[in-house]
């Protein structure tokens, strides 16, 4: 029997045990994906401890992503790019670092929106550990320009100038108060702040100066329609939520643990929504 994990702290909100559970069941897979609550200063003696016990590897979430990429033996090359891993796999001993963060956020925009982002611009809000996976997403999915848009512009530079060595896409930064001339013929409206996730401030952001058929994505997931989705769905405009990104960010982990490539379903969507909504 396999078993593999996710650690985190906190991680009882996370919806990833019941993801990686729902597909073992499906595909008839004898193994367990446990919830391992760790402590930022326990995280490579636990890492150990895991190896030892016979895990296959694990998903690595808040706050120790940045723990997780110092701590790998290998990285990959969005790992790399990322400054962050949300995978590590042990094998024989070793720690294989991997991010399949920025892939899982744009195959849930191809799924939505096909390649009609190609080309385009977009607009990005925020500087944080997801705004790195977003642009690189993004630039994957052939965005010609990702124009950041951050309440600390510095820090949004920095972040800029680490990944201009990893995108084709051209990455500019623009101070908050810019957004009127930031959303400026913009295909999508992309957010990776935590704003507008259950217990925080919502976004202050008016939609009217975003082109009418722009794409809004959110990648808070809870709630399933935050309000920035609802304001953009309410103007008419094609919107893609952030559970998209968590299923198919879990594809290549559980993959890489269980020996199947899983696809992601409505049943498996209708499931999660469950879980959200208890
Ligand atoms: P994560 O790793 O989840 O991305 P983070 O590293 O704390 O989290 O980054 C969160 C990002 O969202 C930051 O860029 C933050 O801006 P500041 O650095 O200025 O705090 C941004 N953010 C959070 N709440 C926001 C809000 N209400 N409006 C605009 N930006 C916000």
């Amino acid at each position: 029997m396999r078993v593999a994990g996710v650690v985190g702290w906190p991680v009882s909100h996370s919806l990833s045990p019941r993801l990686h559970e729902f597909w073992l069941k499906q595909y008839g897979i004898s193994g367990a994906f446990v919830p391992l609550a760790i402590r930022r200063e326990d995280f490579s003696r636990a890492l150990g401890g895991l190896v030892t016990a016979g895990f296959a590897g694990v998903n690595v979430t808040v706050p120790h992503k940045e723990a997780a990429f110092a701590i790998a033996h290998t990285l990959d090359a969005r790992a790399r790019a990322a400054g962050a891993v949300n995978l590590l796999v042990f094998e024989n001993g070793a720690y294989v670092g991997r991010n399949t963060d920025a892939d899982g956020l744009a195959a849930s925009l191809k799924e939505a929106l096909g390649d009609t982002l190609s080309g385009k611009a977009a607009v990005m809000l925020g500087a944080g550990g997801a705004a790195r996976a977003g642009i690189i997403a993004l630039d994957a999915l052939g965005m010609r320009t990702v124009r950041v848009l951050a309440r600390s512009p510095a820090k949004a530079e920095s972040m800029a100038a680490s990944l201009r060595p990893f995108v084709t896409a051209t990455i500019s930064v623009f101070a908050w108060e810019k957004w009127r001339e930031a959303a400026d013929g913009v295909g999508l409206l992309l957010n990776t702040t935590s704003a507008g996730m259950k217990g925080q401030n919502m976004l202050d952001l008016p939609l009217d100066p975003l082109p009418k058929t722009a794409a809004v994505c959110d990648i808070v997931y809870n709630p399933l329609e935050t309000d920035l989705l609802k304001r953009a769905r309410e103007r008419g405009q094609p919107t893609v939520d952030g559970l998209g990104m968590l299923l198919h960010q879990a594809v290549p982990a559980f993959e890489a643990f269980f020996g199947v490539r899983p696809e992601v379903t409505t049943e498996l969507r209708a499931e999660l929504v469950k879980a959200l909504n208890a």
